[in-house]
């Protein structure tokens, strides 16, 4: 006979952990290149506001209970508010970003220097193409700590296997294959220690299938929900912070027991990002 208890019936008690994480605000904003569909170098960018709305999403993160660390922005790199892209830190090591386009190059070295003037973390340098946290993600509990990584329009498969012997993680490469969502954080997301949410639709036929075999209880997003950029979030493990384009999918999350907290990032999205895309987790 099976009995089902009260307890199996009400949704995983989702908990969060404190998170360091690392951010630059778009003092220097614009969109005066094209590197992915999203930009459109003749729409008007309100760079006051843009700071505004990045201000409100680091107060959130603090208020949240995180440390959040900040970069000082350059002129002349506008996208440098997209922190997520200059580093893949897990365990301390940070395994350091060599940006696709020439337009971004010099913030590979502004996020060095913040990780050499650090002593918690050992910077390792990159010599394959590799957008840091745009395409690279880390689960410590999932099959024992491993790492999601994207390829197919930023970062070399290459990169992937230098990621894997710079960090001592297994490495999954998975392929992209909708211009759209050019990077992994706008197609997947880690939701906690364990479990992830992801749009099938921007992985090719053999990717989505490797992700459903390692991730059977991930939580589905479709076409709209991608296209919001809900998947773009970041998550203690219970509070995931997701801009307020993304309700349809704040209420999937919140079925799934996660406790969404909604941001508005319109202006950022102008450059192909939000929520996630604005946050590289530094993991000590
Ligand atoms: N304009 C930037 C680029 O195309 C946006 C980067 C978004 N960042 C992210 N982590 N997806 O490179």
């Amino acid at each position: 006979m099976l009995i089902v208890t009260e307890r199996d019936l009400t949704p995983t008690a989702r908990r969060p952990r404190p998170r360091t994480y690392l951010m630059c605000a778009p003092e220097h904003f614009v969109v005066e290149y094209a590197i992915n569909p999203w930009m459109d170098t003749t729409a008007p960018v309100d760079t006051a506001l843009a700071v505004k709305q990045w201000d409100v999403l680091r107060q959130t993160m603090v208020d949240l209970g995180h440390t959040v660390h900040v970069l000082t922005p350059q002129a002349g790199l506008p996208d440098m508010v997209f922190a997520a892209n200059g580093g893949f830190v897990v365990d301390g090591v940070a395994y350091g970003a060599k940006f696709r386009y020439p337009q971004r190059a010099d913030e590979a070295a502004a996020h060095r220097a913040f990780y050499e003037s650090r002593d918690e973390y050992s910077f390792v340098a990159p010599t394959q193409i590799n957008e840091g946290e745009g395409d690279f993600a880390y689960l410590p509990d999932a099959h024992g700590g491993i790492a999601l990584a994207g390829y197919g329009f930023r970062t070399e498969p290459a990169a992937h296997a230098e990621a894997a012997e710079a960090l001592g993680r297994p490495v999954i490469s998975l392929k992209l294959v909708d211009p759209r969502f050019y990077h992994l954080d706008v197609a997947l997301t880690v939701l906690d220690d364990e479990n992830i949410a992801y749009y099938p639709g921007a992985f090719s036929e053999a990717s989505q299938k490797v992700i459903a075999q390692l991730f059977p209880n991930a939580v589905i997003a479709d076409e709209a929900d991608a296209l919001a950029f809900a998947l773009n979030l970041v998550s203690d493990g219970r509070n995931v912070v997701i801009n307020t384009e993304s309700t349809a999918f704040a209420d999937k999350l919140t079925a799934a027991g996660y406790h969404p907290v909604l941001v508005d990032l319109a202006e950022l999205k102008k450059g192909g990002g939000s929520v996630k895309c604005c946050i590289a987790e530094l993991r000590d």
